[in-house]
């Protein structure tokens, strides 16, 4: 890693879908330890985006780089090898096995991913400390032996949230995950999210806005796969055009 490059830069950034550009040309930068909001209407790309930043899709055009070296074809096990994770609008856990076998399972995945396929025995151990140590950092001991699927939904969300911290990632993508929670578990997981360790970049999805400006300090506003504006939280809630197109879209359909 070379701290002398931002975290993550895109340039000129888009993917098409047949006829539909969902990803329209974008640049976005991020610093390490960076706390920064993604936030559009339904539709705008920003989950797209996640994927081209993961490598899930490949840019149609542009480039990404990640800490000065260029990512933009990788596949996405290498790309989260070197330090990117993410979370999913839709939780990918194991809903049949337990909240520590998901991790131990994520633990493995990308313990193996730089390492070998043949371990010796203390490695398992080292695992299980590590899952251990990954369930007692966000609270989630005590829930360690039941099966994700008898989990609240705010519990699941957290449980995504330490799996993809599981790589000790150098940036970290979070798809809404606030969405569907009750007030208590948003507030649970707004509170876990700002434990978050602070040398780690955060770009986070959010449709509230009042968590968006809560949690970041820079904020891009993504319209028709677009960067409608980026900057520093007072600029991007003083904007006009934002609050007119964003919350907008807000309104109930006539
Ligand atoms: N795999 C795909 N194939 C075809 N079209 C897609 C695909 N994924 C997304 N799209 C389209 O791209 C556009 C952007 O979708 P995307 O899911 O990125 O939006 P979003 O900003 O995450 O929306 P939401 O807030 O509803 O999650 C939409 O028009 C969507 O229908
Ligand atoms: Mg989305």
């Amino acid at each position: 890693m070379d701290c002398s490059h931002p975290c993550l830069v895109l340039e000129n950034v888009s993917r098409d879908f047949g006829g539909l550009r969902a990803v329209d040309s974008v640049n976005l930068t991020i610093q390490p330890g960076e706390r920064h909001a993604l936030i559009g209407p339904n539709g705008a790309g920003k989950t797209t985006l996640f994927n081209l930043i993961s490598g899930e899709l490949r840019a149609t055009d542009g480039t990404i780089s990640f800490f000065g070296a260029d990512v933009t074809r990788l596949a996405p096990d290498r790309r989260a090898a070197r330090g990117i994770a993410r979370t999913f609008q839709i939780t990918k856990l194991f809903p049949n096995l337990t909240v520590l076998e998901n991790v131990l399972l994520a633990c493995e995945a990308l313990d193996r991913r730089k390492f070998t396929m043949h371990r010796p025995l203390a490695s398992y151990r080292d695992l299980a400390q590590k899952a251990a140590n990954l369930l007692e950092a966000f609270g989630l001991a005590q829930l360690r032996q039941e099966l994700v699927r008898n989990l609240s939904h705010g519990d699941q969300r957290k449980v995504d949230v330490a799996l993809s911290m599981a790589g000790r990632p150098q940036l970290l993508l979070l798809d809404e995950p606030m969405a569907g929670l009750s007030p208590g578990e948003s507030h649970s997981m707004h509170e876990l999210l700002e434990k978050l360790d602070s040398t780690i970049a955060v770009l986070l999805i959010e449709h509230d806005m009042d968590v968006a400006f809560a949690f970041a300090e820079k904020i891009t506003v993504l319209s028709q796969g677009r960067v409608l504006t980026e900057g520093h939280k007072d600029e991007v809630r003083a904007s006009r055009t934002v609050q007119q197109i964003y919350l907008g879209a807000e309104e109930p359909p006539c």
